[in-house]
């Protein structure tokens, strides 16, 4: 058995039309209206599939299909929100493809022991509602409805009014069903499948992350007569703390990474001392100790440069999550099932936050991925063969059936299976 490739790309490629953007990519931030037009067009597709639709308290979306005997559903899902500069396949192909899996097997005629499910959670991105990852955290249980409900975004807006604006702050409570196992597909967004000339990789876990917003507030001043040793210059403070950021990390080196992705600046003119800088930081490690030991040398590093620049600085926390270990039984199946289909999986960790991170502190969970064109996303010229995205698919499919028809969770190894075909 295998997904109709066809259709799961043309579907790619009607969804991308939605809040499309030059060069091939998307802009559909959280809640915005064009994250409506996708969901509209998303939620459509699931309705002519004959699947249950239900929309929960913090606008997350879960199709289900039937399976012949009643209980948790093997899911699988994603997300359909982007960044502002966001490509085609970041969340989408997770989406489309789990969708694409329900059709499979409508067009075979099969029904599955357990039911299956795909989802699409709200606010993955986090660009304009932080923290990422939002719908499925709430899913998980990991924060309130409430709590989320009150976020106010980049522009001001607050989340729970939003989600009304758009026609989806549904009914379904939150926490949500606890599903059997989560599996999710998704494009690398790194370069590692590609470099290696490898087609599947097996993601064994999720690295921390560590979002925060500095404000530093100084003086504004003229910037012709101000001595320099009057100055209490806020865009020093940010400037110096960005720099530092790039300097902390390569002193502890790789796999830590960190960026500077916002830097607001009042009153933003040519001939005025910055009065107030707004900037992020986000830092990243697979090692929960030695995230916080970065954490704690950029705190000692904003102190000391408020403290000599003589500006106040405040701390708002963004998001924070641990890394995450996918379950090996679940790690061990999308390696068996690509091997199914003569590829030799790559084991290996993933740099991006995802969904699946969020399910796996609920059931076992894990992530089947295929490989960027240069390791390029986040970006309109993200790219993935369209051979892979159907590859990935398939992986996806054998392995929700294996899910769904097993007892148990299988035990690696499985042998891998003329049944594929
Ligand atoms: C969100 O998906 C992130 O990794 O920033
Ligand atoms: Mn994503
Ligand atoms: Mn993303």
């Amino acid at each position: 058995m295998r997904v109709d490739g066809d259709r799961l790309l043309q579907r790619l490629r009607d969804l991308a039309e939605i809040g499309a953007i030059p060069g091939g990519g998307c802009a559909r931030l959280a809640l915005s209206d064009e994250d409506r037009a996708g969901r509209d067009l998303v939620v459509m597709w699931m309705r002519d599939a004959g699947l249950e639709v239900t929309v929960d308290a913090i606008g997350n979306v879960v199709a289900t299909r039937k399976g012949q005997v009643p209980g948790p559903a093997v899911m699988c899902g994603s997300h359909i929100d982007t960044v502002a500069t966001g490509g085609a396949y970041d969340g989408n192909l997770g989406v489309l493809a789990g969708l694409e899996v329900m059709e499979t097997l409508n067009d075979a005629g099969l029904t599955t022991r357990r039911p299956l499910a795909v989802g699409f959670f709200t606010d993955e991105e986090g660009a304009r509602f932080a923290p990422d990852m939002l719908g499925s955290l709430v899913y998980a249980g990991g924060m309130g409805v409430e709590t989320a409900h009150d976020i106010i975004s980049i522009d001001g807006a607050r989340l729970g009014d939003e989600l009304a604006r758009i026609g989806y702050l549904g009914p379904a409570p939150c926490p949500g069903l606890v599903p059997h196992a989560y599996v999710e597909l998704h494009i690398e967004q790194g370069p590692v499948l590609d470099r290696a000339g490898e087609v599947i990789g097996a993601v064994t876990g999720i690295q921390g992350i560590s979002w925060q917003e500095l404000t530093f507030e100084g003086q504004a001043n003229h910037a012709g007569t101000t001595p320099m040793a009057y100055r209490h210059d806020a865009g020093y403070a940010a400037a110096a703390t960005a720099a530092f950021v790039r300097r902390l990390v390569s002193d502890i080196g790789p796999p830590q990474v960190g960026t500077v992705g916002r830097l607001d600046l009042h009153p933003d003119l040519v001939n005025v001392v910055a009065a107030r800088a707004t900037m992020t930081v986000d830092l990243r490690n697979t090692d929960e100790q030695v995230l916080q030991a970065a954490e704690k040398r950029l705190a000692q590093h904003v102190e000391e440069v408020a403290r000599s620049e003589g500006v106040s600085v405040s701390t708002r926390r963004l998001a924070r999550f641990e890394p995450v270990e996918f379950d090996p039984r679940v790690i061990a199946l999308v390696e068996a099932t690509a091997a199914g289909f003569g590829y030799q999986a790559r084991r290996l960790p993933a740099g991006a936050g995802h969904d699946a991170q969020m399910l796996a502190r609920v059931c076992p969970a894990g992530m089947v991925f295929v490989p960027s064109v240069g390791g390029v996303s986040h970006n309109p010229a993200e790219h993935t063969d369209p051979e892979h995205l159907v590859a990935g698919a398939n992986v996806l499919l054998h392995t929700l059936v294996r899910l769904a028809e097993e007892d148990r969770i299988p035990q690696a190894p499985l042998p891998p299976e003329g049944g594929l075909r």
